[in-house]
């Protein structure tokens, strides 16, 4: 499933990068660019943080 349109990345790659350690939307951002565009899926990389148990999500958006 595609959870950033704007870029094409998947919830598999997003989970990839979380299971390698990545545990910030901001470091999301940075590794697949995920987020940076239009922002819309944002607030579901955040959720996808918080479902792994990273509770320091926060509100680190690239703007
Ligand atoms: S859907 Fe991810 S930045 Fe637009």
């Amino acid at each position: 499933m595609y959870v950033c349109l704007c870029r094409g990345i998947t919830e598999k790659q997003i989970n990839r990068q979380i299971a390698l350690g990545v545990d910030t939307l901001e470091k999301l951002q940075k590794q697949l660019g995920a987020g940076v565009d239009c922002g819309n899926c944002c607030d579901y990389l955040q959720q996808m943080l918080a479902d792994a148990g990273i509770s320091a999500a926060a509100d680190d958006v690239i703007e």
